[in-house]
């Protein structure tokens, strides 16, 4: 794999082969040196030009656990256009000797555009593009599903028959949108649930089906419910009357989840917004899966970072 882009360019080998050797890089974490020496020598540039915490955090410890070195970059606050501070900040780095980068920009297509190779050579991996993907987020959620319904015997498995519902700013989420293509991709089904002003004008051409009522779709009990930050910084009008009908509606609160079978799991990417989207209750309780999903970035940013820098040719790395 030279990069990764979107999560619409694996097909299920790709993407099952991925999650397997995430599975591998797991097990390294628990040995009593948690570090592979399989990047030694290579250089990960980190380049945000937004905020993030686990990202950023989570693709910098997966390239040390595979001995790489890590440089990061981080952008806020930078008067130079968008445009312009790309190119030149993709050519300083260039210019110091980097195999890998690892974007994140406001612009959609800000990782494909530098992946083109007339800026840099290097392998680039999208850490979020706007509003269109973050493919390594859909990874290491699809994986912790596959991690939560098989257990041990995940390994070769997609999600066959499992049903997903998102719930909340799908318009302004790349994580649903990596999700939804990804768990198509590995056989789930999805369920987007929203204000009509939060789901997207084209949603109808996606391979989901979607609502605007969370309770009903509640009660068709889904194996996974997750849950989605309300984008405050990219809405430039009014989506929703305000933050108390927004939560009346379409948050995960203390009722509804009550409400929720006792398998089914609840998921949010993170940063939360506690008492908007998800209450307290649900994102502590027992069937969160919040901090699995953290955990399990590392893995599989370490498997992504492997496959870019050392080629597709297998999985020797362990
Ligand atoms: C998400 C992002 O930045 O797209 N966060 C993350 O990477 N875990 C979701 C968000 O910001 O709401």
């Amino acid at each position: 794999m030279r990069h990764l882009l979107s999560v619409r360019d694996l097909d299920r080998g790709a993407a099952v082969g991925i999650l397997d050797l995430a599975e591998d890089m797991a097990d390294v974490a628990t040995r009593a040196v948690p570090r592979l020496p399989t990047l030694r020598g290579r250089t990960v540039a980190n380049l945000f030009f937004e905020d993030s915490t686990r990202t950023r955090l989570s693709f910098e410890a997966a390239a040390k656990r595979l001995s790489a070195d890590v440089i990061t970059f981080s952008a806020k606050g930078s008067s130079v256009s968008k445009g312009e501070s790309l190119k030149d900040t993709a050519q300083t780095i260039a210019a110091m000797g980097i195999d890998a980068v690892v974007l994140r920009h406001p612009a959609s297509g800000a990782a494909r555009v530098l992946a083109d190779g007339q800026w840099i050579d290097a392998a680039v991996i999208n850490a979020g593009d706007g509003m269109h993907e973050h493919p390594t987020q859909g990874l290491l959620d699809a994986f912790t599903m596959r991690k939560a319904v098989h257990g041990t015997a995940s390994r070769g498995t997609g999600l066959d028959g499992l049903r997903v519902t998102i719930v909340g700013d799908i318009l302004h989420s790349r994580v649903a949108r990596s999700n939804i293509w990804l768990l198509k991709t590995l056989g789930a089904s999805v369920h987007l649930v929203g204000p009509e002003t939060l789901l997207p004008a084209g949603v109808g051409a996606w391979p989901v089906t979607s609502g605007t009522d969370l309770d009903d779709a509640l009660a068709g009990k889904p194996d996974v419910v997750m849950m989605l930050r309300v984008q405050g910084e990219r809405m430039h009008a009014a989506y929703f009357p305000n933050e108390r009908e927004y939560s009346r509606q379409w948050g995960l609160d203390d009722a509804r989840l009550a409400r929720l079978a006792p398998d089914t799991m609840v998921m949010h990417p993170g940063p939360m917004n506690r008492g908007l989207e998800i209450s307290s209750a649900a994102a502590d309780s027992a069937r969160s899966l919040v901090l699995d999903q953290v955990a399990n970035g590392v893995s599989i940013r370490m498997a992504v970072l492997y496959l870019v820098l050392s080629g597709s040719e297998g999985r020797g790395a362990v």
